[in-house]
């Protein structure tokens, strides 16, 4: 029997890129597809492109950063297929630019998108994935809330979708639904509607960087119940290396006063805390495979635009 034979899931912003190719993947393996996208035409692409190799979808176009029309999509899956096995919180507002060039209104779209959206779309799939008592829900986070020049809006968002995958892991212990999450890796900018400023020429099509459809196996493998076992990880895919992310922690050892007042903390860190402050951002240079070292991760690491 195929890995996801009988499941049904939604992947949201599944019209184009990873998640188009993550929707091809887990419909190949047996699932059933509901295609998320705001764009019909971009849905209808893929629900084409699935039907077209024999598995089984249908497009559902909704702006999921809205309540209800993320309650719409949810149910589409169960009136369609019967049952919600999987919700992959996938779809995305880029925004890009430094902190000094702050825009305001790409920043609430992308908030309202990737937060609010992933928020609701998973407040209304916990309802029958708890009453079936199973069911994976997967967060699309990014490399980039571990801190990278010119994305502050865009990791706050993914920073957020790594710490709902922390809470909710809490609190769906004992229950058959699991939340991971996927750190993805992949050239997608064939359109140049995502362009990057000051980056956007090459960042358009990197040579050697993955494809798309080299990150749909980590969605294949939580969805399925080869995970039923992984909870609250988030597994980071770079085309041929896989990591597992490390959570935010508190450092040990700890600093104690019988009364802190801010001098008491200048002086911890000129005494406990020496020399331990945490190095901020996930591009050090020096970090970057050697063939990366040029071009658009470079200019991501130093650009000042
Ligand atoms: N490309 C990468 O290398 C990379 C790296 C790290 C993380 N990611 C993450 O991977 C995911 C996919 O990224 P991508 O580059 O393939 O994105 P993409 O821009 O190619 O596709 C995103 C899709 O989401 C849709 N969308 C936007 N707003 C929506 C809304 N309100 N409701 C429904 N759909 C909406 C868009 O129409 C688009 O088709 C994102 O969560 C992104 O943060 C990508």
């Amino acid at each position: 029997m195929s890995l996801l034979q009988g499941k049904a899931v939604v992947i949201t912003g599944s019209g184009h890129g990873i998640g188009a190719a993550c929707a091809k993947g887990v419909a190949r393996r047996g699932a059933a597809v509901v295609v998320n996208d705001i764009s019909q035409a971009r849905a209808d692409e893929t629900v084409a492109a699935i039907k077209a190799e024999g598995g089984r979808a249908v497009a559902c176009v909704a702006d999921i950063s809205k309540w209800d029309e993320a309650g719409r999509l949810i149910q589409t899956c169960v009136d369609e297929f019967g049952r919600l096995d999987g919700l992959v919180n996938n779809a995305v507002s880029y925004s890009y630019g430094r902190l000094s060039a702050y825009d305001p209104v790409g920043a609430e779209r992308s908030v309202a998108v990737n937060v609010v959206g992933s928020l609701h779309c998973t407040g209304h799939a916990i309802k029958p994935m708890l009453a079936q008592n199973s069911g994976s829900i997967v967060n699309v986070t990014s490399g980039a809330h571990m801190g990278m020049l010119n994305m502050g809006v865009y990791s706050a968002t993914k920073g957020a979708l790594a710490s709902m995958i922390y809470t909710w892991t809490l609190e769906l212990e004992g229950t058959g639904v699991r939340v991971n999450g996927m750190s993805p890796f992949a050239a997608t900018n064939d359109d140049g509607a995502q362009s990057i400023p000051g980056v956007d020429d090459d960042g358009k099509r990197q040579a050697g960087l993955p494809t798309p459809e080299a990150n749909a196996p980590v969605v294949e493998f939580l969805l399925s119940d080869l995970a039923s076992d992984v909870r609250g990880q988030i597994i980071r895919i770079d085309g041929e290396e896989v990591f597992l992310y490390s959570h935010p922690a508190l450092l040990l050892p700890s600093a104690r006063r019988s009364k802190w007042t801010a001098e008491e903390l200048a002086g911890a860190f000129n005494k406990e805390f020496k020399d331990r402050q945490v190095r901020c951002g996930v591009l050090g240079i020096e970090s970057l495979p050697v063939d990366l070292k040029t071009g658009f991760w470079a200019r991501m690491a130093t650009t000042t635009d």
